[in-house]
């Protein structure tokens, strides 16, 4: 078992019959989902809410039952993983490119967690390229803009050499900026600027982190 299937796998102790569940994106959530589908199979009521559309794919495949955000009023507990995060439980979000959508349903939760290996847990955020979402129309604009305050963006792209696109049809610039000093203080600034939709900073967004190690054992944060 590695650090991501220990942690995946661990979150399903949090799940309780009647919750409504968030369900996150990526690698280390997919072990999550495949816990969650075992417990519904075996008569575990709950309704999710999911992150992405490949999130979506998962879940419909393993009959996880399934709302959209616009159809619940609250949603109990999120699960989802992370690509950085600091001691303070700060984040970094969106190396899937979910991250506009798992901040929606972040806010729509009353508590959530974060599901990493231990390799995610850094003392300060930014080696991991800082994703932000942009509008296609004028992301050349924000990308001079990036590049004038040394955010070394970088547009996302396929393997076949296309822009990368979100489920919200928007662009994504990485941005290597390999130290983040004060992520409030970025997080603030990118929250203003005209043509970002969202980013992948996510400050105070998480309530608890379950650490997976390569031996099995889950830790906490
Ligand atoms: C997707 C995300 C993922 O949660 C993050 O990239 C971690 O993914 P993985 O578990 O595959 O390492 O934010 O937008």
């Amino acid at each position: 078992m590695d650090g991501k299937e220990a942690a995946g796998r661990k979150a399903i102790d949090e799940i309780h019959e009647g919750m409504t569940v968030g369900l996150g994106t990526g690698s280390t959530v997919y072990y999550f989902l495949e816990a969650l589908a075992e417990k519904v199979s075996a008569g575990l009521s709950i309704t999710g809410v999911t992150t992405s559309q490949r999130t979506a794919e998962l879940a419909g495949k393993w009959h996880i039952p399934l709302q959209s955000l616009n159809n619940v009023e609250r949603i109990d507990l999120t699960i989802d993983g992370a690509d950085e995060v600091d001691p303070s439980l700060n984040g970094i979000k969106g190396g899937g490119g979910a991250l506009l959508y798992e901040k929606l349903v972040a806010k729509a939760s009353e508590k959530r967690i974060w599901i990493v290996d231990s390799k995610k847990v850094v003392k300060k955020l930014g080696a991991f390229p800082l994703p932000i979402e942009v509008v296609p129309f004028g992301w050349k604009q924000v990308e001079a803009f990036m590049t004038e305050k040394g955010y070394r963006p970088r547009l996302r792209q396929t393997p076949g050499g296309q822009p990368f696109v979100t489920d919200a049809h928007h662009y994504i610039l990485d941005l290597h900026l390999d130290f983040i000093g004060n992520p409030k203080a970025l997080a603030d600034e990118l929250d203003h600027v005209t043509g970002i939709v969202e980013h992948g900073l996510f400050v105070s967004m998480t309530d608890k982190v379950l650490i997976g190690y390569s031996d099995g054992h889950v830790g906490t944060l």
